[in-house]
């Protein structure tokens, strides 16, 4: 039976499941009863993406999180998701099937050293990718996403000095393309760090005919011999317009569950990574969610993220200001 103080020990409720439970059958009407909505990103399992109310990338979610009407929100997703998903709809309860489902962009920006870096640069305009804690979001001017970072950055006068936090990587593939007077937090996501620029030109050779579509999360070189850089969102977009039939996938392996689904004619293989142990890149955080997590967090209503008032209308500024340039953008 569950215990508050599983959550507390191990962030999840930790229960075994009576065999042959349905679940999906039981999330379903446990849904239903509640008024509650389960949203998703791409790097969700394909199970759960497929019993998702809406499955998309960071920008779609916290939109519909914002416009959401449910008594509940469950979020199958991280940390960062949820907590953006609370501060726009701090009326329903937001749940996390898992709250040690962090992400190693958030981690690699300690608040405390964020400040400071701020507060020494303080002439300049703070633009925070999304993927970044509450407390770093309320340090910042404006949010972004790898949907509309280069737009956002773009939006603003030319002489505007900018401070990009905290993805090294999508900092540099953004002041690539612009000519600002930008700073780049040297934060990273461990798994778009580990695809293999080797491993890619490689497979590329014998798989001449295949586009090589990457996230620009990834490390520079990787972003060089690709076709197409996006953000999931725009990475599905792509394969759907193109007339290409077989593709390198340089981002988390769970969107190719959405690419088959759109594309099923097309094939779609995961970039390799560095590590020759492992098989793909796949976010450890992102997997820690579960459907027999799912299920248990809808039936107890826990965990719920709690989150504190003053910092959430803090951080609720600059991400207000992200999804007002991205209307007025048509983004
Ligand atoms: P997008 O869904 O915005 O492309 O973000 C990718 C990501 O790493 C989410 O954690
Ligand atoms: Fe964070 Fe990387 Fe996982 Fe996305 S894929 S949640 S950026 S660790």
């Amino acid at each position: 039976m569950f215990k508050k103080s599983d959550i507390i020990e191990k962030g999840y409720i930790d229960e075994i499941i009576e065999p042959g439970t349905d679940l999906v059958y039981e999330i379903e009407k446990m849904r239903k009863e509640k008024n509650a909505i389960i949203l998703a990103h791409y790097y969700q399992t394909a199970d759960i993406q497929d019993i998702a109310d809406y499955v998309g990338d960071s920008l779609d979610l916290s939109r519909t999180a914002a416009d959401a009407k449910a008594d509940i929100i469950l979020f199958a997703g991280v940390n960062f998701m949820a907590e953006t998903a609370k501060i726009l709809s701090p009326g329903s309860k937001v749940l996390l099937p898992d709250l040690n489902a962090s992400c190693s962009l958030s981690e690699t920006c300690p608040p405390e050293d964020f400040k400071k870096f701020v507060s020494a640069n303080a002439e300049r305009t703070v633009i925070t990718y999304i993927n970044s804690s509450a407390e770093i979001k309320a340090l910042s001017d404006i949010i972004c996403t790898s949907t509309n970072a280069y737009k956002i950055v773009e939006s603003l006068p030319k002489e505007e000095k900018i401070i990009f936090a905290p993805d090294r990587n999508l900092g540099n593939f953004i002041s690539n393309k612009v000519s600002r007077d930008m700073i780049i937090w040297q934060g990273a996501c461990h798994v778009h760090e580990e695809f293999s620029i080797e491993g890619i030109i490689e497979l590329k050779r014998r798989e001449q005919d295949a586009g090589i579509i990457v996230h620009p999360e990834c490390e520079q070189p990787v972003r060089m011999v690709a076709d197409f850089i996006g953000s999931t969102g725009d990475l599905l977009r792509y394969i759907k317009k193109d007339g290409g039939k077989k593709y390198i996938v340089g981002t988390e392996t769970g969107i190719i569950h959405q690419m088959k689904k759109a594309r099923p004619e097309k094939i779609f293989i995961p970039a390799p990574v560095k590590n020759k142990s492992l098989k793909c890149s796949e976010c450890n955080f992102m997997k820690l969610i579960t459907m027999e997590k799912i299920y248990l967090t809808l039936k107890y209503e826990e965990p719920e993220l709690k989150m504190d008032k003053d910092l959430m209308k803090k951080a609720e500024k600059p991400i207000r200001r992200m999804l007002e340039i991205s209307d007025r953008l048509g983004i």
